[in-house]
Formats: C-alpha cells, sequence, structure tokens
C-alpha cells in the first residue's frame, strides 16, 4: 500500500495548499482506528489547527471539499473533532489487488535507492561451543539479510567468526602436548570434540604454571606470525569450521567467514590514526578513547580500550577495524550487526568512537541489532537437564524427532498412512521451521523462553500453524482440480464480502511491513503480519464458499486463496522457511 498511501498524501497536501494555503503539509495516513469508519483516517486537520487559525472541524470540511480522490476513494467523512475518514472503492482495491496478483514480487518495489549493505551474524567463536545464542544471531540476522536482498539491496552476509585472541596460545600449547603429530601432518588430527579440548586445556592452563607460561610464549609467536604456529591455529579452525558448517546446512544459512584474524593487520593503524588525532589517553599502561557519555557503574568515565598493558588488542580494536574496512573497502552504506544485548555498550562506544575519529559519517547507517537471552521454561538460562550448556546440534536434532512424534501421532489419529519418505522429510522441515520461527516471532529485544511443546503447537502464532494454513490453500485447488498458475495475471479478483475486503486490505500491507523492518529490524512484525493473514484467511474460508460459488465468484476467490498463499510462502522464505504442499 505504500504507493497508494504516498497518492494520498499528495493529493491531501493540494487540496490543504488550495484550501488553506499551507504548502506542504505534514499529512499522515494511518489505517482506521475504527473499521466502521472506514478503511484509512488522516488526522491534518487538527494539527493545522493553530496555523490556520480555524477549529479543526472547519479546517477538515475545507480540506474534504478540495479533495481529488474519486478514482481511489468513496466520499470522504469527517468525525469526531475533525478526523477526515476514508473508505477505498471497492474498484479501486480490485485493481491493486489483481496487480499484485499479477506481480512476482506481489506487489512489493524494490528500493528506490539500493544500499551496499553489511549484515553481521552469527560470529561464532572457534574452539567454543556454538550455543543458542549464537542460534539466536544466526536465525534473527539470516532474515534480516533476506529481506534485505528482497528489497533489492547489494547484501554482504559476513561471519564475524571469534578465530583469534590470547585463547589459542593456550590451545596451540595443548595441542602440542597432545597431538604432536598433527603439527608436521593435518590429516592425522581429528580432536572430534573440541570443545572437551577446550575444557581440558583450560583447566591444565588454570592448574599448571610451566603451563600457563608456555600457552603465552605461544601467543606471542602466533602473533609474530611464526609459520608452525598458524599452522596449529589454522588446524584447529578448520575443525570448528567443520561442525559450524553442518549446523548452516542444517538451517539452510549462506554466510560469508571473515573471522577476527582477517583484520588483525589492521589493528596497528587503527591505533596509530587515533594517536595522531590525539583521542589516546593512557591509563595504567593500556592505550584508551574517552568518549562523552560513557560511563561505569560508579558514574566515572568509561574508556574503550584499544591496547591492553601487555600490548594485545581486543575484541573492540577489531571491531574498529572492521568497521573502517566495511566502510572504505567494501564501501558498505548500511552496516547491521546483530549480537546479544549485553553487547550493546560496546557497540555503542565502538561506533561513538568511529564517529569522533571521522571514519564513521552521516552517510553511513551503523545498527546494532541487539537480542534477549534464550531461557528455559523455568525462566532460567538454557540448560539441558544435568545442567550443561545446550549443544546447537543436539538442540536441532530434538527439534526434528519431536515434530517426528507429534506428526506420527497426528498420522495416526487420522488414521492416515504415509511413506517414511514422507515423514521423515516433513519432520526435518517442520522441526526446523518450528525453531526458527519460534526465535522470530518473539520480540527480539526481551529474553525468549525456549520451549519444543509451543513451538510445534498446531495452534498460534507458531510455524505448524503457519504451513497448515498454506498447505489449507493447496488443498482447496487440490480438490477443485484447480491449477492456480492459471488464474494468474487476469483481472479475476472482485472483492466483495467484508471478510474479502479484510483479506485483501491485509495483503496489501505487505510492502509497508518490510519496508519497516528494514527500519527497526524486527522480523517479528512479518510473524505477525503472517500470522494475521493466515487468521484473516481462515474467517474467510468460514464465511465465504470457494469451490461451491458460483462462476465468476469462483474464480474470483480461488484467485484471493492463491495469493494469500503465495503472500505466506514469500514471507516465510524471507524468514528462512520453506512451505511444503502437504502435512
Ligand atoms: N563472536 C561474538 C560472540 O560470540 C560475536 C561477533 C559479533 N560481531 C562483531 N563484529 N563483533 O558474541
Amino acid at each position: 500500500m505504500i504507493a497508494t498511501l504516498s497518492l494520498l498524501r499528495t493529493r491531501f497536501q493540494e487540496a490543504v495548499a488550495r484550501a488553506h494555503g499551507v504548502e506542504g503539509a505534514d499529512v499522515l495516513v494511518l489505517p482506521a482506528s475504527n473499521p466502521q469508519f472506514g478503511d484509512l483516517q488522516v488526522n491534518v486537520a487538527l494539527q493545522l489547527a493553530k496555523a490556520v487559525g480555524k477549529s479543526p472541524r472547519a479546517i477538515a470540511e475545507g480540506i474534504v471539499a478540495e479533495l481529488k480522490l474519486d478514482e481511489m476513494c468513496e466520499t470522504p467523512t469527517i468525525a469526531g473533532p475533525g478526523f477526515i475518514n476514508l473508505k477505498l472503492k471497492a474498484s479501486y482495491l480490485d485493481a491493486l489487488v489483481n496487480a499484485s496478483y499479477a506481480d512476482p514480487r506481489l506487489g512489493v518495489a524494490p528500493a528506490a535507492n539500493p544500499l551496499r549493505t553489511v549484515v553481521d551474524f552469527s560470529g561464532p567463536n572457534i574452539a567454543k561451543e556454538m550455543h543458542v545464542g549464537h542460534l539466536r544471531s544466526t536465525i534473527i540476522g539470516d532474515s534480516i539479510a533476506r529481506i534485505s536482498e528482497f528489497l533489492g539491496h547489494d547484501v554482504l552476509r559476513l561471519n564475524h567468526v571469534g578465530d583469534w585472541g590470547t585463547q589459542f596460545g593456550m590451545l596451540i600449547a595443548f595441542l602440542r602436548d597432545t597431538h604432536p603429530e598433527a603439527l608436521t601432518d593435518a590429516s592425522t588430527l581429528d580432536i572430534g570434540d573440541l570443545v572437551g579440548f577446550y575444557k581440558r586445556a583450560k583447566l591444565r592452563f588454570d592448574a599448571d604454571e610451566e603451563f600457563k607460561e608456555r600457552a603465552r610464549r605461544e601467543v606471542v609467536r602466533l602473533q609474530g606470525g611464526d609459520a608452525e604456529s598458524l599452522y596449529a591455529w589454522k588446524l584447529l579452525c578448520d575443525q570448528s569450521r567443520a561442525a559450524f558448517e553442518k549446523i548452516y546446512q542444517t538451517l539452510d544459512i549462506k554466510i560469508t567467514e571473515r573471522g577476527e584474524s582477517f583484520y588483525n593487520p589492521l589493528l596497528p593503524a587503527v591505533v596509530t590514526d587515533l594517536e595522531a588525532q590525539g583521542l589516546l589517553t593512557e591509563s595504567d599502561g593500556a592505550l584508551c578513547v574517552f568518549v562523552e557519555g560513557f560511563s561505569n557503574k560508579e558514574g566515572n568515565p568509561l574508556p574503550l580500550i584499544i591496547r591492553k598493558t601487555d600490548g594485545a588488542y581486543n575484541y573492540a580494536t577489531t571491531d574498529l577495524a572492521a568497521l573502517r574496512y566495511r566502510i572504505n573497502e567494501d564501501k558498505a552504506k548500511c552496516i547491521v550487526i546483530v549480537t546479544d544485548i549485553g553487547q550493546s555498550d560496546h557497540f555503542a562506544q565502538v561506533f561513538a568512537v568511529a564517529r569522533l575519529a571521522g571514519w564513521l559519517t552521516e552517510d553511513v547507517r551503523v545498527v546494532h541489532v541487539p537480542f534477549g537471552l534464550v531461557q528455559g521454561e523455568d525462566g532460567k538460562k538454557f540448560k539441558t537437564r544435568s545442567g550443561e550448556t545446550v549443544k546447537l546440534s543436539d538442540l536441532l536434532d530434538e527439534a526434528v524427532v519431536r515434530a517426528r512424534a507429534h506428526l506420527d501421532e497426528r498420522l495416526a489419529s487420522e488414521g492416515r498412512e504415509e511413506t517414511e519418505e514422507f515423514k521423515t522429510d516433513l519432520a526435518d522441515k517442520v522441526g526446523i521451521a518450528a525453531v526458527k520461527y519460534a526465535d522470530l516471532s518473539a520480540n527480539r529485544g526481551s529474553n525468549y523462553v525456549f520451549s519444543f511443546d509451543k513451538m510445534l503447537a498446531l495452534q498460534g502464532n507458531t510455524a505448524p500453524y503457519m504451513l497448515y494454513a498454506y498447505v489449507r490453500v493447496q488443498g482447496i485447488a487440490r480438490k477443485g482440480g484447480v491449477d492456480f498458475a492459471s488464474l494468474a495475471g487476469l483481472d479475476n479478483i472482485h472483492i466483495a464480502e467484508p471478510s474479502e475486503r479484510d483479506l485483501a486490505k491485509h495483503l496489501l500491507e505487505l510492502d509497508d511491513v518490510l519496508v519497516k523492518i528494514a527500519e527497526d529490524f524486527l522480523p517479528s512484525r512479518l510473524c505477525t503480519y503472517l500470522f494475521e493473514l493466515s487468521q484473516k484467511f481462515n474467517h474467510f474460508y468460514e464465511a465465504c464458499p470457494v469451490l461451491n460459488a458460483a462462476e465468476p465468484t469462483r474464480t474470483s476467490r480461488l484467485a484471493l486463496a492463491d495469493l494469500t498463499a503465495r503472500t505466506l510462502k514469500l514471507g516465510l522464505s524471507l524468514l528462512g522457511i520453506s512451505t511444503v504442499e502437504r502435512l
């Protein structure tokens, strides 16, 4: 509806200018608060009262007398103190819906100014477990990337893997002790459980002073570019990468790895450039930038540490280098970083320093997209029964196993027989869809309670409910022997009944929702939209016979059902979820 709203805005501005001599009035066209009053509402008369010096009602009357909306709306009405209500003409609504139906993009125009966009998401750490927090980042980031891509932006999906830092000293020292042969022949190495390896190395590190010292020397060697150290480092990264890859495959995630190590050669310049600008302060031997507005719990100024006392760079230095690289080399105009909410201050400070240094300018939009904690059903941090962090691969496996159990139960209760192939494939898809949808449908800012039972329920704002709505439409076509493809592209749809009108208006709002998400990066908006779409479709289907209706109503309703299904399919695909034809 973006085009319609903008056209209405212009017509209102013209009417305001003619009636009251005010040019370029700030007109907001909003959905009507009560459908009884029509479809849309404009409050500009109330805003103009002061400037024009008349009662809002008189102003509204003046505007309405000058409005030229004949092809779009019924005669506008004035309500209350001066609200102008609009009802779209049936012919206009028909034209919009049919145009949408004929369009492979379903009426969503590509962005007028495509932007080079970086979406930095997932970001697991080498040799550490990819945990549920990384799952959230992965799913939310992927959806943001998909939506930006669909809107026509040029998106670079980046995996800022934690593949550098002092922990590698410890890991390499431990590798030398436990797998010395691997340092000359990588093929002999299969650590398998790299996380267990990390834990054992850490135990040793904490208990053994001599080992600790060796670990420190390994860090220095690695940072000095020693070939053998680099070989060992790469070995460890490769082992982790294989595990990450498997998860990305299961989740259907495309992402380019560009880890912390990539920016390593660029770190000294971050320091010298800040130094040259006089922005660095030495504090206890560490190099810091103080930015106004950041303070610690005690209210003292909180610096961003750029180089630690021992000369090591840190997470912040790398993020500054990454920001510079993305702006200068990648030519990004929009940079979105998806991490847990605990890193909000870090990014606010990094962005502030980059602004201060002049690296980040007005024409580049940087956004930290934070999300809340994943909690168990007990409201505590999400853990296994024995209190360990949940392995992502186990979690995804369990989702599929549970989806299969739900399916078997349902098939048994319906007395249906299906092939093993059908059941395996469906359980795979529904299990993963449920995990993704549950994550995306929750407002990302809040903590999120992970519940297999809720996410797999057939009722409610869940993936199964959404898939069911899609399948229901396909079922109508199967039952009626209808080929939806034969309906496309013709002006078949004529909106008549209230439930049809309600559904049609909602279908036309897809572009508004996607554009809003490109502003605030809340994919949950799309989930809400699709959930409401399914509900409105169900109301329509209850109120209006489809296959049993007489022509031309039958064809019109079939096309409306198909448009609903196509909207669901597109919407779900933007959440990284694929539809199924049967459930
Ligand atoms: N490795 C980080 C973590 O585990 C996420 C990286 C996010 N991206 C960034 N540019 N810092 O939380």
